[in-house]
């Protein structure tokens, strides 16, 4: 009875956790175990993991965050864990025993009886209850749509081994599979949930802990009332920290940098398109609150919390559309790319298509959303360089029509629309004519559906070669 008499101590039974903001997703998410994209760096951590139980060994922490869009729960863990060992591999097969973590929710506050399980082993098998007031089905539940991806994902066992330091899971909900409990769906503004993320299982080090405590004597995760609070909030994750750090960021550093990360006299841009030395969080507070050896970048005096505000800027103002969920139908988009927009008669993407308008391979890490959908809406005053449009009459009676790649007084270099180089001598030309608008149609705000359109605009949005490094 004396691990009661710990317990109490550690734990009165009135234990229990703030609640925690779930905020929405600033950026895309790739379900791949690495939890490297700006979005997971945003969201807020739950805040450190209790060992309701505990006994001996090291307690191993775990790192797990939250967020949400319209259509997803996003969950990630990430373990510490010096001795990771899985082996179940059959669907519904008892995880728990194995390296696991677990998400336990009740998306009616009122019912806090009626919840629906999750239990992801590290290599990748899962379990699911619905343990709710309506449920009439086996004791296993099938979820729809629920997509995941663990760092040993797939293999047929892990065993522990002298290497191991940490492992991830990473998880998306369909929330519509909460739509029988839930108030709203999605949620709204200010909907509060009760959930519980667990971790269990392993040989070595075998240790249960919760991010909301389990009020005793209870010693089981199916312990509803137990679980912590979460508000959903429309605000984006990491978002407010960003006009905070513009106003930071005009005060401290344009002495050097120009005002709203523009170029300045004496320093780089740290916004313009360009291949920036500094990429990640990491790197840019260092670089700010270090400075940068033998340059004229001072180190910033400014405490911590203002510089993460300060680097939430700079991110904020380098980011183009891979970093944020685009709405619409990329499939439709993808169709539309190629059929009704005749797109890929003039631009490829990943290596197929035509050739007179640039490569979208990489769109999305080059521009801004809303520069896309200008290019696909709005007219340019003068076709961009490299891109002029130009129809030659050759003294044979020849004709050529394409773009201008190079030019000087005696030759022109004309990518046809024939896709062929065409190298014209000025003097075999009869006319040359210099066309005033580019060869890319500005009219697909009128061609294409809104539908089409923000099809075609999630599509491009997704291409990026960023993702593949
Ligand atoms: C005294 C002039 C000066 C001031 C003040 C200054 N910087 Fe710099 N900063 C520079 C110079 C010069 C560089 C380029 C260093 C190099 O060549 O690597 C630089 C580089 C940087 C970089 C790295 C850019 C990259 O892509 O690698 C960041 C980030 C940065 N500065 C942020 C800041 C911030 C934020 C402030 C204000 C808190 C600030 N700087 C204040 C001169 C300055
Ligand atoms: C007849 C050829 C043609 C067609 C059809 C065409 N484009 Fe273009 N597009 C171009 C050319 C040439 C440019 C470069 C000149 C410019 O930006 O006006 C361009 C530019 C663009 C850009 C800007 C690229 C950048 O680097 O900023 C985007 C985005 C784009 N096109 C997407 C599309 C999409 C999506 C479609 C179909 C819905 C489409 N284009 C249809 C020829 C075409």
């Amino acid at each position: 009875m004396w691990i009661l008499v710990v317990l109490a101590a550690a734990f009165p039974l009135a234990a229990q956790v703030s609640p925690y903001r779930i905020e929405r997703a600033p950026s895309r998410i790739t379900l791949d175990a690495r939890l490297d994209e700006p979005a997971w760096r945003d969201a807020t951590p739950v805040g450190d993991f209790i060992f309701n139980w505990f006994e001996s060994g090291d307690r191993e922490q775990t790192d797990a965050r939250m967020l949400w869009d319209d259509d997803n729960l996003y969950v990630s863990w990430r373990c510490q864990d010096r001795h990771i060992s899985a082996q179940v591999t059959e669907r519904h097969g008892p995880v728990s025993r194995d390296d696991c973590v677990e998400i336990f929710i009740s998306p009616n506050p009122a019912k806090v009886r009626n919840y629906y399980t999750f239990e992801i082993n590290v290599i990748g098998t899962m379990l699911n209850r619905c343990r709710t007031d309506w449920w009439t089905g086996p004791p296993t539940w099938e979820p729809e749509g629920v997509q995941y991806r663990t760092t040993y994902h797939g293999r047929a066992r892990k065993d522990e081994s002298s290497d191991d330091r940490e492992w991830i899971v990473e998880l998306a909900i369909p929330l519509r599979n909460f739509a029988r409990d839930a108030a709203h769906m999605p949620p709204r503004d200010g909907d509060e949930w009760r959930l519980n993320l667990q971790r269990t299982g392993g040989i070595t080090n075998r240790q249960n802990s919760t991010w909301a405590p389990i009020a005793p004597p209870s010693k089981s995760f199916h312990t509803p009332e137990s679980f912590g609070r979460v508000i959903f909030s429309t605000q984006v994750a990491a978002a407010p920290n960003a006009e905070a750090g513009r106003k930071l960021y005009n005060a401290n550093c344009t002495a050097c940098h120009g005002l709203d990360g523009a170029a300045g006299d004496r320093a780089p841009a740290l916004g313009a398109q360009r291949r920036y030395l500094r990429r990640t969080e990491a790197e840019l507070f260092d670089a700010i609150k270090a400075g940068i050896a033998g340059t004229l970048m001072p180190a910033s005096p400014l405490p911590d919390s203002q510089v993460r505000e300060i680097v939430g800027y700079i991110r904020s103002i380098r980011a183009t559309a891979i970093d944020f969920a685009a709405p619409g139908d990329a499939a439709l988009g993808r169709e539309v790319f190629a059929g009704k927009g005749n797109c890929a008669a003039c631009h490829m993407i990943g290596g197929r298509g035509g050739i007179i308008g640039p490569d979208l391979s990489n769109i999305a890490a080059e521009r801004k959303y809303e520069d896309l959908r200008a290019a696909l809406t709005v007219a340019k005053p003068v076709p961009p360089r490299g891109f002029q449009p130009v129809r030659v009459t050759l003294r044979d009676g020849r004709r050529v029509r394409g773009v201008i790649k190079n030019e000087n007084n005696f030759s022109l270099q004309v990518l046809g629309t024939d896709d062929k180089l065409h190298l014209i001598d000025r003097s075999q030309a009869a006319s040359v004519e210099y066309e005033k608008q580019s060869l890319m149609p500005a009219d697909y705000g009128k061609k294409l559906t809104p539908a089409e359109l923000t099809g075609v605009l999630a599509y491009l949005s997704t291409q990026s070669r960023r993702r593949a490094e």
